[in-house]
């Protein structure tokens, strides 16, 4: 859960290096150092999680007229089941509804009982599934499970 000294702000480049560090411990296919660059480049909606002065987490996503695409979403292994994803993920829909966007979807991995349950948490549900989504190498693939919110500011 967030302290009185931590903080969500904006990523910048400065912060690759640690976004990089938790992308690779974190995520089973890492995303590349460019593509997190070009994350920020091109205006996708960047922020990082600063606790006590070093970068512990991010979520990037994209607003579309009206959606909001959760692209990623890690925390350092260290912080994890502490709250802090709830706070990151109420931060990214209060965001996301302060642009007049009110629909959030995601992707999540069916053997992510962590990811799943957060988002359960907040009420999304299940909406369609893409089949064989993640690429693991070795011929061997994932499903993607879909998941989507109608977001409601008096549920935040
Ligand atoms: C997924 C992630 C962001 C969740 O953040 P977190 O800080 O660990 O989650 P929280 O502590 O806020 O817990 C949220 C809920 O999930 C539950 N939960 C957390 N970890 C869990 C686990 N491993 N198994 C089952 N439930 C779990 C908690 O009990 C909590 O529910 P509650 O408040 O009703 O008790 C974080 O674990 C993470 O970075 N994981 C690796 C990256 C990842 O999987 N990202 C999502 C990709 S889609």
């Amino acid at each position: 859960m967030l302290k009185e000294n931590d903080l969500i702000r904006p990523m910048i480049p400065a912060d690759i290096e640690a976004v990089m560090r938790i992308e690779n411990a974190t995520n089973p296919t890492p995303w590349s150092e460019k593509i997190m660059r070009d994350c920020l480049n091109v205006g996708f909606k960047c922020f990082s999680l600063v606790v006590d002065g070093a970068v512990m987490g991010y979520a990037i996503y994209v607003l579309s007229l009206y959606q909001c695409h959760l692209l990623n979403l890690r925390l350092d292994p260290a912080l994890q089941g502490k709250g802090y994803g709830s706070d990151f993920l109420r931060f990214c829909l209060k965001e996301t509804l302060k642009a007049g966007v009110g629909w959030m979807v995601l992707e999540v991995r069916p053997s992510n009982p962590a990811g799943i349950a957060l988002y359960t948490k907040f009420g999304f549900t299940q909406i369609a599934v893409k089949e064989k989504y993640y690429d693991d190498g070795d011929g061997r693939f994932e499903d993607a499970l879909i998941y989507g919110l109608w977001i409601k500011e008096d549920k935040l």
